[in-house]
């Protein structure tokens, strides 16, 4: 569980063509807003986005599910790997609502944030998987990137390492006494794993 020595959990696949050159602007763009409204306030900032993070599993799953049937062609485990991350993401956001309850307003924008997001990210998927899972993929870098300064923060002791919920506990089978930073970690390791994963799904839809 100890990730925090891992050298290489801050990745960065560099942009290639066109295509990733769309998905990693697009995700800078959200990650200009997102430290604008956010700034150093990571317990909301883990809340709202992974509102925004648990959707485009479900999403991906779904089109690869109709793909499959579609084509009567085996989906290579992608539909199971896709819908994993989607519940994977939801415990995220159950767990970091425990440590961090949204204002009206950010719940107000992520119902918002949801309406555009499903929406845009359906089409995206539709028009080019390949860039869609990119998208993801970059996402995912600037979690682990979030997580990283979430972990600083609690470092610093600018931030309490508060007990960790007892539903974290329960699903990552974290031990009895386990903190706050237990859990980033243990976060921080999942977004590492679905970056590589859609990044590498991206690779193969080239
Ligand atoms: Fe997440
Ligand atoms: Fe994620």
């Amino acid at each position: 569980m100890n990730s925090a020595s891992k050298p290489n959990i801050e990745l960065h696949v560099p942009p290639r063509d066109l295509s990733d050159r769309f998905a990693y602007s697009f995700v800078k763009l959200l990650r200009f807003f997102a430290d604008l409204f956010f700034r150093k306030r990571y317990g909301h900032r883990a809340v709202v986005l992974e509102t925004v993070a648990a959707v485009p599993g479900m999403v991906g799953g779904l089109l690869q599910h109709l793909k499959s049937l579609r084509h009567i062609q085996d989906d290579k485990g992608w539909i199971k790997t896709l819908l994993d991350e989607a519940e994977n993401e939801r415990m995220h956001l159950m767990t970091f609502v425990e440590i961090s309850k949204p204002t009206p307003f950010e719940r107000f924008l992520i119902m918002i944030v949801q309406a555009i997001f499903y929406n845009c990210f359906f089409f995206l998927y539709l028009l080019s998987p390949k860039t869609a899972h990119r998208v993801v993929g970059y996402f995912e870098e600037e979690a682990v990137i979030s997580y990283t300064a979430y972990l600083q923060e609690l470092d610093a002791g600018r931030h309490e390492n508060v007990e960790a919920p007892q539903i974290a506990i329960d699903y990552w089978n974290l031990p009895k006494e386990a903190r706050l930073r237990d859990v980033i970690l243990a976060v921080r390791e999942d977004e590492a794993g679905h970056r590589d994963v859609n990044h590498a799904f991206a690779d193969e839809l080239n």
